[in-house]
């Protein structure tokens, strides 16, 4: 059995995500409206003990990360790659790429996140354009029985610290070897190799000074290749 999450959820989930984001257009993905922080909102400023008090987990879902929104860009150009698939989103935080996939004509997407929060945030946003996405609290990195069937993996900016990096890499070096497409998009992270990667797109996506240190980040859509 895959590990369930031991994630925190505030007392009106919903109204907490509301109250504390606004609708906002992501740089690169300008097709779609989702709950993100913002300068008037900025969930980022939250001090650990408020997130404490608030029973809240630190809050990924409140962003699209470029390595998500690079994803969902390259879907929504390249709608080929998922339409009429089963596609799977692990680790989607806001959901912005398992949206993409939906948009793009995939025949189902789950979006996975062990954090609960972020699985509600990712129905809302997809609720938002109009879209349906499963969700899964599952930890897929801890164990397989539980996985859904796949033809196409997709993971956005899932190489931020180095056990699950390593962990998602070869994670997602399985299903590579198992022959399906596996998509991972990147902004450069500490802990990323491009080692058995080809690159399929490449963009500039602005990201927030407060977040990332700089106003830009050159972010790549790799092909997780099969390897013997
Ligand atoms: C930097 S965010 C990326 C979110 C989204 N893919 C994007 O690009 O906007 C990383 C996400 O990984 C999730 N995460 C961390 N460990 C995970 C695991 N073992 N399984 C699933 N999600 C995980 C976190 O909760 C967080 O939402």
């Amino acid at each position: 059995m895959a590990r369930q999450p031991m994630s925190r959820l505030p007392l009106d989930p919903e109204n907490f995500i509301r109250k504390n984001t606004a609708l906002e257009t992501p740089a690169m993905v300008p097709e779609f409206k989702l709950w993100l922080a913002t300068e008037y909102v900025p969930i980022w400023l939250a001090t650990e003990t408020w997130l404490e008090e608030q029973n809240v987990d630190p809050p990924y879902w409140a962003f699209c990360w470029p390595g998500g929104q690079a994803i969902a860009r390259f879907l929504l150009d390249n709608p080929a790659r998922v339409r009429g698939k089963a596609v799977i989103d692990f680790a989607a935080g806001s959901g912005v790429s398992s949206m993409a996939a939906a948009r793009a004509g995939a025949a189902s997407v789950i979006a996975n996140d062990i954090d609960l929060l972020s699985l509600i945030a990712a129905r809302l946003n997809a609720e938002a354009n109009g879209l349906i996405v499963a969700t899964s609290a599952d930890d897929w990195l801890a164990g397989a029985d539980a996985m859904p069937e796949a033809d196409v993996v997709i993971a956005g900016d899932v190489c931020y610290e180095k056990e699950m990096s390593v962990r998602a890499l070869a994670w997602l070096r399985g299903h590579a070897n198992a022959g399906r497409l596996v998509l991972l998009g990147d902004p450069g992270r500490n802990y990323f190799s491009a080692q058995g990667l080809e690159e399929l797109a490449r963009y500039e996506i602005p990201t927030s000074l407060q977040l990332e240190n700089r106003g830009m980040r050159e972010t790549v859509v790799w092909r997780v290749l099969p390897l013997p």
